[in-house]
């Protein structure tokens, strides 16, 4: 291919996620943009990252971005807070420039984040989220850049992602773990009126989320402002856009054994899903 061809050549949209949670932004999306392309990589065999240092967080999903690029995907979706909290950065301001200047990597906290102050009436807002997005302080930093009289009160639920990669979102494990998380954000302050799903495995739980949450307190999901704002972008850049095939297909690719995601990923998704499998790094 000459380089005037790469410049215009289609690919499908990437989402990428550390596992199945991103599939709740890709349903989403692909609900609304349902004539694009799009290649999702869970890297299952190496999840959760939510845990894990932020070097090691930055190597993973920079080894997976790469790879749906390398797989013909102009723009691609870090559909994974952990993932935008500690590598987006780097990637967009270090990696890009250099390797990729052509492409465009995007994330999942700052679309949740300007939906805010449509939603909060106290300015008192709850984050729930993985241990790595909590300790990076990444929706505090936003949040306070863009509203900075708004107060936040972040909430680490290590046990959630585990839950729901092990098919246990709907036992009587996950009452006990969103119960005791849900309580301990609720001590830090009785004026929060708006609590962020700041992780895309999180709306597997919401059910007995807004269970434990009091009627008057919303619920952030990040599906639907996720595809807003992606809407939104390929209308203002129709560079990125005219680089997306219009086909209507999805593939998904894994880290890990592709029977194992296609089971996961039809219960998810409601409809068959057939994965390949990839070998990262
Ligand atoms: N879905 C990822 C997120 O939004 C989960 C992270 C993990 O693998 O722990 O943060």
């Amino acid at each position: 291919m000459n380089a005037a061809e790469v410049h215009t050549a289609k690919g499908p949209i990437g989402v990428f996620d550390s596992g199945y949670g991103g599939l709740t932004i890709l349903e989403q999306v692909r609900r609304r943009l349902c004539r694009y392309d799009y290649l999702y990589l869970g890297d299952n065999a190496r999840a959760p990252y939510g845990t894990r240092s932020f070097e090691i967080v930055y190597e993973f999903t920079k080894q997976a971005v790469f790879r749906l690029f390398d797989e013909g995907c102009s723009l691609v979706i870090l559909a994974c807070n952990t993932a935008s909290a500690k590598a987006l950065r780097s990637i967009q301001q270090n990696d890009l420039p250099r390797l990729a200047p052509d492409k465009r990597v995007l994330g999942v906290i700052r679309p949740t984040v300007e939906s805010l102050s449509e939603l909060s009436h106290t300015g008192h807002i709850g984050i729930l989220a993985t241990p790595g997005t909590i300790q990076s302080q990444s929706y505090e930093l936003e949040i306070k850049k863009m509203y900075p009289r708004f107060e936040v009160y972040g909430q680490a639920c290590p046990m959630w992602v585990p839950l729901v990669e092990n098919n246990e979102a709907q036992g009587p494990g996950a009452d006990y773990f969103v119960e005791k998380y849900i309580a301990e954000l609720l001590a830090k302050s009785d004026k929060i009126d708006t609590v962020v799903l700041g992780c895309t495995h999180y709306p597997l739980l919401l059910d007995k989320i807004r269970a434990c949450l009091p009627p008057s307190v919303s619920v952030v999901l990040q599906g639907p402002l996720v595809t807003d704002k992606l809407e939104d972008y390929l209308h203002r850049h129709s560079e990125i856009e005219r680089r997306c095939s219009q086909g209507g297909s999805c593939r998904y690719l894994t880290t890990e054994s592709p029977q194992k995601f296609s089971e996961a990923a039809t219960l998810f998704l409601n409809e068959p899903v057939v994965a390949e499998h990839i070998v990262l790094g």
